[in-house]
């Protein structure tokens, strides 16, 4: 009795699988006291043998019993160890991503033209001659919409409005607007664009932003305070803009608009001396713009007597690269999908 109620207390005690092998081997091992004990049994008087005997055999059942009882319990709890959730643990932090530098980029121009009244709207992406061209003052076969490099879409032309295509610049939505009727418009398009070509500083998809102001006595001098104005608040305050002469066949005059160049400090030299490698004498191109011709006034049936307006149409990609300066030297890096570059953003 004393060797079963020892050994149940040690088993109950034990801790680990290595105490309950210990236990098993100090009572029913070769020379453990169990078996001892029943070794002795022959020694005893012939009549007390079989009572003694089945005892003993008893408490080694017991014995076993209880050391696989506790046995399956360490099993237990070495389960119900792994499935507890310990919230104080150091975890692994899952990567956050971020939106991408040209959504971050289109956000930003959205909010700088909002502040002054412009509401961003929304057009085709796939879009008629007619508002691409046509309305805009491209006759038809004119030699000026080779400059335009635009992809056709394999399907039936409108009678009226002649083939689709992939939008080659956001000016469609200019006839798109002015078409409403509802005037005056300070309109911002912001939308995908395509061309094909393929370079170090330009993509077949691209986005451009295009304002567009109509209403009645709007002068060149209100195109170039909303220039100067988004230059100062996308670039920098010490940024300054200019316009030069150009040709568009849907503006009259047209122009070139530039931003001062943000390494050189529009002097054209580096602190060191040498010669500026991401300027032109200090000016930075961002786009087109001009005063909306007649023709396209016209072409959707607005007096150009009564009504007059400017439009600008520059790129998201552009301004986005020269804005991080010289660092995005390969405009499809923006779409290669590489993390390790947008990481930085
Ligand atoms: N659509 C012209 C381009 O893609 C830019 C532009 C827009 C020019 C509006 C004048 C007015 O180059």
């Amino acid at each position: 009795m004393n060797i079963k109620n020892n050994a149940v207390s040690l088993i109950l005690d034990a801790k680990t699988k290595e105490d309950l092998d210990e236990i098993k081997l100090q009572f029913l091992g070769k020379s453990g006291t169990l078996t001892t004990t029943l070794k002795e049994i022959a020694r005893l008087p012939l009549d007390q043998r079989p009572i003694i005997g089945i005892l003993a055999n008893e408490v080694k059942g017991i014995i076993e019993d209880a050391i696989e009882t506790s046995l399956a319990n360490f099993q237990v709890k070495k389960i119900e160890k792994i499935k507890k959730l310990d919230v104080t643990e150091q975890g692994i932090r899952p990567t956050l991503g971020h939106l991408h530098p040209v959504t971050q980029a289109i956000e930003e121009i959205t909010n700088i033209f909002e502040k002054i009244g412009f509401s961003r709207e929304r057009y085709p992406e796939i879009e008629w001659d007619w508002y691409a061209f046509e309305a805009l003052n491209f006759p038809a076969n004119h030699p000026a919409r080779d400059d335009w490099e635009t992809f056709f879409v394999d399907q039936a032309p409108d009678p009226k409005k002649g083939p689709a295509l992939l939008t080659p610049h956001t000016s469609s939505g200019q006839i798109r607007e002015m078409e409403k009727g509802i005037l005056p418009i300070k309109m911002l398009n912001i939308a995908k664009t395509y061309r094909r070509q393929s370079d170090v500083s330009h993509v077949p998809m691209f986005h451009q932003f295009e304002t567009l102001v109509v209403g009645e006595n709007i002068s060149i001098s209100h195109l170039k305070g909303v220039l100067d104005y988004f230059v100062k608040s996308y670039f920098g305050e010490d940024r300054v803009s200019r316009i030069r002469p150009y040709h568009f066949q849907f503006t009259e005059p047209s122009f070139e608009t530039d931003v001062s160049c943000g390494v050189c400090n529009g002097t054209t030299r580096l602190a060191n001396g040498e010669v500026c490698r991401l300027c032109k004498e200090g000016w930075l191109e961002i786009g087109g713009a001009g005063m909306v011709h007649p023709n396209v006034l016209r072409s959707v049936g607005l007096d150009p007597e009564k009504y007059s307006g400017f439009a600008s149409g520059w790129g998201v990609e552009r301004v986005l690269t020269m804005k991080e300066g010289a660092a995005i030297d390969d405009i499809r890096l923006l779409y290669a999908n590489k993390l390790e570059f947008l990481e930085q953003f």
